[in-house]
């Protein structure tokens, strides 16, 4: 008899990972599939339903619970470093890193030495999982990108397998939803030209104008958010509260083109109100606290951060040094900012902050406090190198 060969599949319950299960026996000859589902905030029927799918696919399921990981390691550390890549504000890329830890702790409990993704050859997340993958000595396997599968063969053989499938032709969208933000894709939405149909979103109402306005004040300690209007509060309720408050005024609603790694551009819908909102109040406070030469410093951390977590790169020693960094100089993120909310935007309309470097003193309009002549000295050398040139030249 062959010994028994097993694979821990990193799956999600969407149609691509399903059909993974069936192909790792038939086209792979694994004799046990063990699954790892991850909730990092994805809606429960989605969880539920890929829960109940697993057990019927699979040899073996786990369904872990990393929500309170995912808002502690990743989306905290996010917010302190203005998480942004080309405007996106990186759902799908800073859930990835976790899944896949997950899917490698699994296998190292059951000594299981093969893992397995069911990303495509063409997108970012294969190098995401396969970047935590491959930081083990495990096999990696990768049906969909190895078979090169078309999805209407994939729709067929998940019908044959019994596997009722969750896309339709009316309803053709890609969905990625987490805690953080809810990815539209596919269908008509590939050419960029096309105006997204109301209809993809799940999230955000239309933005209107005839909404009155609702202000929310959010408190920030060394740079995390912490309560909304004077409420102390976890994140994964804080995060899901603003997600519904701003969804009700269409905040946060991206539409772009975004440079895959793979160097692919890619027409990008997403929608995440939280995240547009705690990202604007945060960065407004960093205004009011931090050092105009921590500012542009900081700027270009944040930067280099964005790029490494869009690229799934967390094992990088660049990414500990920038945290490093980055939780060095939220020690002073501490107040609160109020936002206003009103037709699809998310406004600061005040900050305060015991640790401000803000002095209503010595800005006011009405201050004697500095003397204004002492300026006269500094205007002078102001520009002076751009004067000696004109004289140079005249
Ligand atoms: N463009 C997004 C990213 O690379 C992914 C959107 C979700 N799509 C997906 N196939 N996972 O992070």
């Amino acid at each position: 008899m062959n010994p028994v060969s097993e694979v821990v599949l990193a799956y999600s319950g969407g149609l691509d990972t399903s059909v993974c299960i069936p192909l790792l026996r038939e086209r792979y000859g694994f004799n046990r599939v063990v699954t790892v589902l991850v909730d990092v905030g994805q809606p429960r029927s989605d969880i539920e339903r890929g829960n109940l799918r697993a057990k019927q696919l699979a040899d073996e399921h786990y369904a872990i619970d990393a929500r309170e990981e995912f808002v502690r390691d990743y989306l905290f550390p996010l917010i302190k470093a203005n998480g942004s890549y080309e405007g996106y504000v990186l759902g799908t890329a800073i859930a990835r890193p976790l899944i896949a830890a997950k899917a490698v702790e699994v296998a190292m409990k059951k000594g299981i030495d093969t893992l397995a993704h069911g990303c495509t050859g063409r997108g970012n997340d294969q190098l995401r999982f396969e970047a935590v993958f491959r930081c083990t000595s495990c096999r990696v396997i990768a049906p969909m990108r190895d078979l090169d599968l078309a999805r209407e063969w994939e729709i067929e053989y998940a019908r044959e397998h019994g596997i009722d499938v969750p896309v339709t032709k009316e309803r053709p969208w890609s969905i990625d939803e987490n805690l953080w933000s809810r990815s539209i894709e596919g269908g008509r939405l590939e050419d960029p030209f096309f105006e997204p149909p109301e209809e993809i979103y799940g999230w955000t109402k239309s933005p209107d104008a005839s909404r009155p306005a609702q202000v929310v004040e959010i408190g920030f300690e060394r740079g995390v958010p912490v309560s909304l209007d004077g409420v102390r509060m976890g994140g994964i309720d804080l995060i899901a509260r603003l997600n519904q408050m701003g969804g009700e005024h269409g905040v946060g609603r991206t539409d772009m083109v975004e440079d895959r790694v793979l160097g692919l551009k890619a027409r990008e819908n997403y929608e995440h109100p939280a995240a547009t909102i705690l990202l604007t109040a945060h960065e407004d406070l960093e205004h009011l606290v931090l050092s105009r030469a921590e500012l542009r410093f900081k700027a270009i951390v944040d930067d280099a951060w964005s790029e490494l977590a869009y690229m799934g790169l967390v094992e990088d020693p660049l990414y500990a040094d920038l945290n490093s960094f980055v939780d060095k100089s939220q020690e002073r993120v501490n107040g609160s900012v109020r936002m206003k909310l009103y037709a699809g935007c998310a406004i600061p309309v005040g900050r305060q902050s015991p640790d401000a470097l803000y002095s209503q003193e010595m800005v006011s309009f009405d201050s004697q406090t500095l003397s204004q002549r002492d300026a006269e000295g500094f205007a002078k050398y102001h520009g002076f190198q751009a004067r000696l040139l004109r004289r140079r030249c005249s």
